[in-house]
Protein backbone atom coordinates (compact mmCIF):
# COMPACT_ATOMS: atom_id res chain seq x y z
CA UNK A 1 0.00 0.00 0.00
CA UNK A 2 1.50 3.49 -1.26
CA UNK A 3 1.43 6.20 1.35
CA UNK A 4 0.09 9.62 0.69
CA UNK A 5 0.46 13.04 2.09
CA UNK A 6 4.48 12.46 1.14
CA UNK A 7 7.02 15.04 1.31
CA UNK A 8 9.85 15.08 -0.06
CA UNK A 9 11.29 18.13 1.83
CA UNK A 10 10.89 16.13 5.03
CA UNK A 11 12.94 13.01 3.49
CA UNK A 12 16.39 12.13 3.78
CA UNK A 13 18.05 11.39 0.19
CA UNK A 14 17.64 7.81 1.06
CA UNK A 15 14.63 7.56 1.79
CA UNK A 16 13.43 9.44 -1.34
CA UNK A 17 15.25 6.62 -3.45
CA UNK A 18 13.62 3.99 -1.55
CA UNK A 19 10.00 5.85 -2.05
CA UNK A 20 10.76 5.97 -6.23
CA UNK A 21 11.74 2.43 -5.78
CA UNK A 22 8.47 1.39 -4.26
CA UNK A 23 6.25 3.54 -6.54
CA UNK A 24 8.07 4.10 -9.92
CA UNK A 25 7.51 0.43 -11.78
CA UNK A 26 7.97 0.44 -15.42
CA UNK A 27 7.49 -2.98 -16.35
CA UNK A 28 4.01 -2.58 -15.05
CA UNK A 29 4.02 0.46 -16.93
CA UNK A 30 3.34 2.69 -13.56
CA UNK A 31 4.86 5.81 -13.66
CA UNK A 32 4.27 8.16 -10.98
CA UNK A 33 4.07 12.11 -12.11
CA UNK A 34 5.59 13.13 -9.49
CA UNK A 35 8.96 12.38 -11.71
CA UNK A 36 7.84 15.17 -13.50
CA UNK A 37 7.42 17.64 -11.67
CA UNK A 38 9.19 17.69 -8.19
CA UNK A 39 12.20 19.96 -7.48
CA UNK A 40 13.86 17.12 -5.21
CA UNK A 41 13.79 14.34 -8.28
CA UNK A 42 15.45 17.02 -10.47
CA UNK A 43 18.41 17.54 -8.13
CA UNK A 44 18.64 14.09 -7.41
CA UNK A 45 18.83 13.46 -11.43
CA UNK A 46 21.04 16.12 -11.59
CA UNK A 47 23.62 14.25 -9.82
CA UNK A 48 22.97 10.77 -10.72
CA UNK A 49 22.38 10.82 -14.26
CA UNK A 50 23.46 13.72 -16.07
CA UNK A 51 26.80 13.57 -14.14
CA UNK A 52 26.93 10.03 -14.89
CA UNK A 53 26.40 9.50 -18.30
CA UNK A 54 27.29 10.75 -22.20
CA UNK A 55 25.57 13.94 -22.74
CA UNK A 56 25.69 15.29 -26.65
CA UNK A 57 27.24 18.60 -27.34
CA UNK A 58 27.56 19.19 -30.69
CA UNK A 59 28.83 17.76 -34.42
CA UNK A 60 31.97 17.47 -35.65
CA UNK A 61 31.35 19.35 -39.00
CA UNK A 62 30.69 22.75 -36.32
CA UNK A 63 34.19 22.31 -35.83
CA UNK A 64 35.42 21.45 -39.58
CA UNK A 65 38.17 23.67 -39.51
CA UNK A 66 41.93 23.86 -37.13
CA UNK A 67 41.13 26.48 -34.83
CA UNK A 68 37.62 25.95 -34.96
CA UNK A 69 35.37 26.00 -31.48
CA UNK A 70 31.60 25.83 -29.96
CA UNK A 71 31.07 26.59 -26.75
CA UNK A 72 28.15 24.46 -25.41
CA UNK A 73 26.48 22.93 -22.35
CA UNK A 74 27.58 20.03 -20.55
CA UNK A 75 24.97 19.06 -17.30
CA UNK A 76 24.72 23.09 -16.62
CA UNK A 77 28.84 23.88 -16.95
CA UNK A 78 30.25 25.54 -19.83
CA UNK A 79 32.94 23.70 -22.06
CA UNK A 80 34.16 24.68 -25.16
CA UNK A 81 34.86 21.75 -27.92
CA UNK A 82 37.90 23.27 -30.23
CA UNK A 83 39.65 21.88 -32.91
CA UNK A 84 43.55 22.26 -32.17
CA UNK A 85 46.05 22.91 -34.83
CA UNK A 86 46.67 19.40 -34.69
CA UNK A 87 43.28 19.06 -36.17
CA UNK A 88 42.28 16.76 -32.82
CA UNK A 89 39.42 17.82 -31.51
CA UNK A 90 39.55 18.36 -27.23
CA UNK A 91 37.29 19.69 -24.47
CA UNK A 92 37.93 21.58 -21.84
CA UNK A 93 35.80 23.43 -18.73
CA UNK A 94 34.80 26.80 -20.02
CA UNK A 95 36.98 29.07 -16.73
CA UNK A 96 40.21 30.52 -16.54
CA UNK A 97 42.84 28.67 -14.34
CA UNK A 98 43.98 31.92 -12.31
CA UNK A 99 40.55 32.72 -10.62
CA UNK A 100 37.93 30.97 -12.10
CA UNK A 101 36.57 33.80 -14.59
CA UNK A 102 34.90 32.18 -17.42
CA UNK A 103 37.16 32.06 -20.34
CA UNK A 104 35.22 32.62 -23.84
CA UNK A 105 31.97 33.86 -23.98
CA UNK A 106 31.67 33.43 -27.89
CA UNK A 107 28.96 30.43 -29.15
CA UNK A 108 31.67 29.65 -31.63
CA UNK A 109 34.29 30.83 -34.04
CA UNK A 110 37.98 30.34 -35.04
CA UNK A 111 40.88 31.14 -32.60
CA UNK A 112 44.55 29.54 -31.92
CA UNK A 113 44.48 31.13 -27.93
CA UNK A 114 41.88 32.24 -25.50
CA UNK A 115 42.62 35.46 -23.60
CA UNK A 116 40.99 35.44 -20.53
CA UNK A 117 38.62 38.92 -19.96
CA UNK A 118 39.62 39.18 -16.20
CA UNK A 119 43.79 39.79 -16.71
CA UNK A 120 44.89 38.37 -19.41
CA UNK A 121 46.14 35.08 -18.93
CA UNK A 122 46.12 32.99 -22.78
CA UNK A 123 45.86 29.39 -23.30
CA UNK A 124 46.45 27.43 -26.44
CA UNK A 125 43.59 25.95 -27.91
CA UNK A 126 44.83 22.61 -27.21
CA UNK A 127 44.48 23.89 -23.17
CA UNK A 128 48.67 24.68 -21.99
CA UNK A 129 48.95 27.99 -20.69
CA UNK A 130 50.71 30.15 -22.94
CA UNK A 131 50.90 33.74 -21.59
CA UNK A 132 50.50 35.57 -18.56
CA UNK A 133 50.65 39.55 -18.96
CA UNK A 134 53.67 40.48 -16.50
CA UNK A 135 55.32 37.24 -14.71
CA UNK A 136 58.56 37.76 -14.77
CA UNK A 137 57.93 40.79 -12.64
CA UNK A 138 54.89 39.49 -10.39
CA UNK A 139 55.52 36.12 -10.00
CA UNK A 140 59.48 36.55 -9.96
CA UNK A 141 59.46 34.28 -12.88
CA UNK A 142 58.22 31.09 -11.53
CA UNK A 143 54.47 30.68 -12.28
CA UNK A 144 54.28 27.09 -13.13
CA UNK A 145 52.68 27.03 -16.48
CA UNK A 146 52.39 23.29 -16.78
CA UNK A 147 49.79 22.64 -14.17
CA UNK A 148 47.85 25.84 -14.75
CA UNK A 149 46.77 24.26 -18.27
CA UNK A 150 42.92 24.24 -18.64
CA UNK A 151 40.85 21.63 -16.98
CA UNK A 152 40.14 18.80 -19.98
CA UNK A 153 36.49 17.65 -20.47
CA UNK A 154 36.51 13.70 -21.25
CA UNK A 155 34.99 13.64 -25.09
CA UNK A 156 34.19 10.82 -27.66
CA UNK A 157 32.90 10.99 -31.07
CA UNK A 158 30.50 8.64 -32.76
CA UNK A 159 29.51 8.58 -36.59
CA UNK A 160 30.23 12.59 -36.58
CA UNK A 161 28.25 13.59 -32.60
CA UNK A 162 30.34 14.43 -29.95
CA UNK A 163 29.49 13.81 -26.47
CA UNK A 164 30.89 14.66 -23.35
CA UNK A 165 31.18 13.40 -19.62
CA UNK A 166 32.00 14.47 -15.69
CA UNK A 167 32.12 10.84 -15.26
CA UNK A 168 35.73 10.05 -14.21
CA UNK A 169 35.45 6.67 -14.83
CA UNK A 170 32.63 6.34 -18.16
CA UNK A 171 31.66 3.49 -19.85
CA UNK A 172 33.35 4.03 -23.03
CA UNK A 173 30.96 5.58 -25.79
CA UNK A 174 30.56 2.57 -28.24
CA UNK A 175 29.61 0.43 -25.67
CA UNK A 176 27.05 2.66 -23.85
CA UNK A 177 25.64 3.29 -27.23
CA UNK A 178 25.80 -0.82 -27.67
CA UNK A 179 23.40 -2.26 -30.44
CA UNK A 180 21.86 1.24 -30.54
CA UNK A 181 24.46 2.34 -33.44
CA UNK A 182 22.83 0.17 -35.71
CA UNK A 183 20.26 2.66 -35.94
CA UNK A 184 22.02 6.12 -35.03
CA UNK A 185 24.15 5.10 -38.20
CA UNK A 186 20.57 5.00 -40.42
CA UNK A 187 19.58 8.59 -38.76
CA UNK A 188 23.76 10.07 -39.02
CA UNK A 189 25.90 7.73 -40.21
CA UNK A 190 24.31 6.32 -43.38
CA UNK A 191 26.86 8.96 -45.43
CA UNK A 192 29.18 12.15 -44.29
CA UNK A 193 26.70 14.27 -42.72
CA UNK A 194 26.82 17.98 -42.16
CA UNK A 195 25.39 20.50 -40.01
CA UNK A 196 24.26 23.76 -41.32
CA UNK A 197 23.33 26.69 -39.91
CA UNK A 198 23.88 27.31 -36.19
CA UNK A 199 21.40 24.71 -34.12
CA UNK A 200 18.01 26.71 -33.46
CA UNK A 201 17.41 27.23 -29.90
CA UNK A 202 13.89 27.79 -27.40
CA UNK A 203 13.29 27.61 -24.33
CA UNK A 204 9.70 25.94 -22.98
CA UNK A 205 8.01 25.70 -19.41
CA UNK A 206 8.14 21.63 -20.33
CA UNK A 207 10.55 18.97 -17.88
CA UNK A 208 12.56 17.87 -19.99
CA UNK A 209 12.04 13.56 -19.61
CA UNK A 210 8.89 14.65 -21.87
CA UNK A 211 10.49 15.37 -24.67
CA UNK A 212 13.04 12.34 -24.12
CA UNK A 213 9.87 10.12 -23.25
CA UNK A 214 7.97 11.42 -26.62
CA UNK A 215 10.80 10.43 -29.24
CA UNK A 216 11.52 7.51 -27.84
CA UNK A 217 8.14 6.00 -28.08
CA UNK A 218 5.48 7.83 -28.63
CA UNK A 219 4.37 7.40 -32.07
CA UNK A 220 0.25 7.15 -30.85
CA UNK A 221 -0.35 10.77 -29.98
CA UNK A 222 0.72 11.61 -33.63
CA UNK A 223 -2.87 10.63 -34.43
CA UNK A 224 -4.37 13.20 -32.20
CA UNK A 225 -1.61 16.55 -31.54
CA UNK A 226 -0.66 16.40 -35.44
CA UNK A 227 -4.54 14.95 -36.44
CA UNK A 228 -4.05 18.35 -38.45
CA UNK A 229 -1.67 17.17 -41.08
CA UNK A 230 -3.87 14.45 -42.11
CA UNK A 231 -6.80 16.49 -42.65
CA UNK A 232 -4.35 18.94 -44.37
CA UNK A 233 -3.51 15.84 -46.74
CA UNK A 234 0.25 16.07 -45.81
CA UNK A 235 0.48 12.33 -44.95
CA UNK A 236 -2.78 9.63 -45.88
CA UNK A 237 -4.31 9.06 -43.12
CA UNK A 238 -4.09 9.72 -39.15
CA UNK A 239 -3.15 6.25 -38.22
CA UNK A 240 0.26 6.74 -40.88
CA UNK A 241 2.72 6.60 -37.90
CA UNK A 242 1.36 3.13 -36.45
CA UNK A 243 2.93 0.74 -39.04
CA UNK A 244 6.91 -0.18 -38.43
CA UNK A 245 8.71 -1.66 -35.75
CA UNK A 246 9.41 0.22 -32.18
CA UNK A 247 12.62 -1.31 -31.35
CA UNK A 248 14.66 -0.66 -27.51
CA UNK A 249 18.11 -1.82 -26.85
CA UNK A 250 19.89 -1.66 -23.47
CA UNK A 251 20.67 1.63 -21.64
CA UNK A 252 17.96 3.08 -21.84
CA UNK A 253 17.92 3.78 -25.71
CA UNK A 254 14.91 3.35 -27.98
CA UNK A 255 13.75 4.31 -31.67
CA UNK A 256 10.55 3.66 -33.83
CA UNK A 257 10.85 2.58 -37.62
CA UNK A 258 8.07 3.57 -40.01
CA UNK A 259 8.28 1.54 -42.27
CA UNK A 260 7.51 0.39 -45.25
CA UNK A 261 7.92 3.68 -47.65
CA UNK A 262 6.94 2.93 -51.95
CA UNK A 263 9.31 6.62 -52.12
CA UNK A 264 12.89 6.71 -51.78
CA UNK A 265 13.33 10.27 -50.34
CA UNK A 266 17.25 10.22 -50.38
CA UNK A 267 19.43 11.83 -52.85
CA UNK A 268 19.56 8.68 -55.48
CA UNK A 269 23.15 9.76 -56.59
CA UNK A 270 24.22 8.93 -53.12
CA UNK A 271 23.21 5.44 -52.93
CA UNK A 272 26.99 3.98 -54.06
CA UNK A 273 27.79 5.66 -50.50
CA UNK A 274 24.62 4.61 -48.61
CA UNK A 275 26.15 1.19 -49.74
CA UNK A 276 29.39 1.79 -48.65
CA UNK A 277 28.54 3.17 -45.07
CA UNK A 278 26.16 0.70 -43.89
CA UNK A 279 25.29 -3.70 -43.75
CA UNK A 280 22.97 -4.77 -46.67
CA UNK A 281 20.41 -5.02 -44.13
CA UNK A 282 20.12 -1.46 -42.96
CA UNK A 283 20.29 -0.51 -46.57
CA UNK A 284 17.43 -2.17 -46.92
CA UNK A 285 15.53 -0.43 -44.01
CA UNK A 286 17.08 2.59 -45.27
CA UNK A 287 15.64 2.11 -48.92
CA UNK A 288 11.68 1.67 -47.05
CA UNK A 289 11.86 4.18 -44.48
CA UNK A 290 9.18 6.34 -43.90
CA UNK A 291 10.61 7.44 -40.53
CA UNK A 292 12.59 6.73 -37.95
CA UNK A 293 12.22 9.20 -34.11
CA UNK A 294 13.96 7.86 -31.06
CA UNK A 295 16.34 8.78 -28.00
CA UNK A 296 19.95 8.06 -27.49
CA UNK A 297 20.07 8.28 -23.01
CA UNK A 298 18.74 10.27 -21.34
CA UNK A 299 17.85 13.75 -24.03
CA UNK A 300 19.24 13.58 -26.99
CA UNK A 301 16.71 12.52 -30.06
CA UNK A 302 16.93 12.49 -33.68
CA UNK A 303 14.49 12.20 -36.44
CA UNK A 304 14.19 11.08 -39.79
CA UNK A 305 10.88 11.85 -41.82
CA UNK A 306 9.79 12.76 -45.15
CA UNK A 307 7.65 15.41 -46.23
CA UNK A 308 6.59 16.00 -49.83
CA UNK A 309 7.91 19.70 -50.95
CA UNK A 310 6.95 20.92 -54.08
CA UNK A 311 5.65 16.75 -55.45
CA UNK A 312 8.50 15.37 -54.42
CA UNK A 313 9.95 12.77 -51.13
CA UNK A 314 12.39 14.83 -49.33
CA UNK A 315 13.99 13.37 -46.26
CA UNK A 316 15.03 15.80 -43.80
CA UNK A 317 17.54 14.70 -40.61
CA UNK A 318 17.70 16.42 -37.11
CA UNK A 319 19.13 15.72 -33.77
CA UNK A 320 17.54 18.22 -31.07
CA UNK A 321 18.82 17.79 -27.15
CA UNK A 322 15.81 18.36 -24.34
CA UNK A 323 18.51 20.21 -22.05
CA UNK A 324 16.86 20.76 -18.98
CA UNK A 325 17.35 24.64 -17.37
CA UNK A 326 14.76 23.83 -14.01
CA UNK A 327 12.05 21.47 -12.94
CA UNK A 328 9.83 22.86 -15.39
CA UNK A 329 11.97 24.66 -18.24
CA UNK A 330 13.83 23.44 -20.67
CA UNK A 331 16.10 24.23 -23.44
CA UNK A 332 15.56 22.24 -26.55
CA UNK A 333 18.65 22.69 -29.35
CA UNK A 334 17.97 21.27 -32.77
CA UNK A 335 21.13 20.77 -35.38
CA UNK A 336 19.89 20.41 -38.72
CA UNK A 337 21.96 17.35 -40.28
CA UNK A 338 21.85 16.90 -44.76
CA UNK A 339 24.05 14.76 -46.46
CA UNK A 340 27.65 16.59 -47.30
CA UNK A 341 27.67 15.12 -50.79
CA UNK A 342 24.15 15.88 -51.62
CA UNK A 343 23.29 18.75 -54.31
CA UNK A 344 22.93 22.22 -53.54
CA UNK A 345 19.00 21.59 -54.94
CA UNK A 346 18.88 18.79 -52.59
CA UNK A 347 19.85 20.46 -49.42
CA UNK A 348 17.62 23.10 -49.84
CA UNK A 349 14.64 21.49 -50.34
CA UNK A 350 16.01 18.77 -47.50
CA UNK A 351 16.16 22.11 -45.02
CA UNK A 352 12.80 23.92 -46.00
CA UNK A 353 11.04 20.40 -45.29
CA UNK A 354 12.78 20.41 -41.53
CA UNK A 355 11.50 24.30 -41.91
CA UNK A 356 7.55 23.17 -42.21
CA UNK A 357 7.93 20.27 -39.99
CA UNK A 358 10.10 20.25 -36.59
CA UNK A 359 11.58 23.88 -36.61
CA UNK A 360 10.40 25.93 -34.46
CA UNK A 361 7.87 27.33 -36.11
CA UNK A 362 7.23 23.94 -37.99
CA UNK A 363 3.33 22.66 -37.95
CA UNK A 364 4.60 19.36 -35.66
CA UNK A 365 6.69 21.20 -33.16
CA UNK A 366 4.28 23.58 -32.11
CA UNK A 367 1.62 21.19 -31.41
CA UNK A 368 3.90 19.12 -29.31
CA UNK A 369 5.38 22.13 -26.92
CA UNK A 370 1.08 22.48 -26.33
CA UNK A 371 0.86 19.04 -24.61
CA UNK A 372 4.50 18.91 -22.94
CA UNK A 373 4.14 22.21 -21.16
CA UNK A 374 0.44 21.23 -20.00
CA UNK A 375 1.85 17.87 -18.60
CA UNK A 376 4.62 19.94 -16.90
CA UNK A 377 2.33 22.40 -15.22
CA UNK A 378 0.18 19.27 -13.69
CA UNK A 379 3.10 17.22 -12.54
CA UNK A 380 4.11 20.37 -10.36
CA UNK A 381 4.15 20.78 -6.92
CA UNK A 382 2.67 19.08 -4.12
CA UNK A 383 -0.02 17.36 -5.20
CA UNK A 384 0.55 14.81 -7.75
CA UNK A 385 2.95 13.41 -5.22
CA UNK A 386 1.16 13.11 -2.07
CA UNK A 387 -1.91 11.95 -4.08
CA UNK A 388 0.25 9.87 -5.51
CA UNK A 389 -0.93 10.39 -9.10
CA UNK A 390 0.27 7.88 -12.08
CA UNK A 391 0.21 7.84 -15.81
CA UNK A 392 -0.68 4.55 -17.39
CA UNK A 393 2.42 3.06 -19.56
CA UNK A 394 0.89 -0.37 -20.36
CA UNK A 395 0.15 0.23 -24.45
CA UNK A 396 1.59 -2.89 -25.93
CA UNK A 397 1.97 -5.01 -22.82
CA UNK A 398 0.50 -7.99 -24.19
CA UNK A 399 2.99 -8.05 -27.66
CA UNK A 400 5.77 -10.36 -27.80
CA UNK A 401 8.73 -9.58 -29.35
CA UNK A 402 9.28 -10.28 -33.30
CA UNK A 403 12.08 -11.72 -34.85
CA UNK A 404 12.41 -11.69 -38.56
CA UNK A 405 13.56 -7.93 -38.39
CA UNK A 406 17.22 -7.38 -39.50
CA UNK A 407 18.06 -5.15 -36.52
CA UNK A 408 18.96 -5.61 -32.96
CA UNK A 409 17.16 -4.98 -29.84
CA UNK A 410 13.88 -6.02 -28.44
CA UNK A 411 11.72 -5.32 -31.48
CA UNK A 412 8.28 -5.02 -31.76
CA UNK A 413 6.25 -5.31 -34.81
CA UNK A 414 3.71 -2.28 -34.09
CA UNK A 415 4.87 1.51 -33.09
CA UNK A 416 2.02 1.93 -31.11
CA UNK A 417 3.77 0.49 -28.22
CA UNK A 418 4.86 2.01 -25.07
CA UNK A 419 7.41 -0.80 -24.37
CA UNK A 420 10.53 1.59 -25.06
CA UNK A 421 9.09 4.17 -22.27
CA UNK A 422 9.57 1.34 -19.72
CA UNK A 423 12.73 0.53 -21.03
CA UNK A 424 14.01 4.44 -20.26
CA UNK A 425 12.32 4.41 -17.28
CA UNK A 426 13.72 1.30 -16.38
CA UNK A 427 17.31 2.18 -16.77
CA UNK A 428 16.50 5.92 -15.84
CA UNK A 429 15.76 4.20 -12.20
CA UNK A 430 18.24 2.06 -12.54
CA UNK A 431 20.83 5.17 -12.25
CA UNK A 432 19.17 6.73 -9.43
CA UNK A 433 19.44 4.30 -7.30
CA UNK A 434 23.30 3.47 -8.13
FE1 LIG B 1 41.55 34.65 -15.91
FE2 LIG B 1 42.62 36.02 -13.92
S1 LIG B 1 40.73 34.95 -13.96
S2 LIG B 1 43.35 35.78 -15.92
FE1 LIG C 1 4.83 15.08 -31.87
Amino acid sequence: MIKTDVCFEEMTQREIIQYMDETVKPEEGVIPAYIMGDPAIYDLEHKKVFLKTWLFLGHESEIQNNGDFITRDLAGYSVIISRGEDGVIRGFYNMCTHRGMKLCRADKGNKGRFTCPYHGFTFKNNGDLIGVPMQKDIYGGNLDYKSMGLHKVTIEIYKGLIFGTWNENPEPLSEFLGDFKWYIDLAVGRTEMEVIGPPQRFVINSQWKIGADNFVSDSYHTMVTHGSIAKLGMVPSAQYSKKGYQVNTENGHGCNVGMPNPLFAFPEELIPEYKANLSADQFEVLSNLKNLIGTIFPNLSFLVSHTEVKGQAVSNTTVRLWRPIAVDKMEVITWFLVEKNASEDWKRRSREAFILTFSPSGIFEQDDTEVFTDITAAATGQVPLSKNFNYNYTMGQHRVPVQDFAGPGTVYDDKFSEANSRNFYRYWLDLMKA
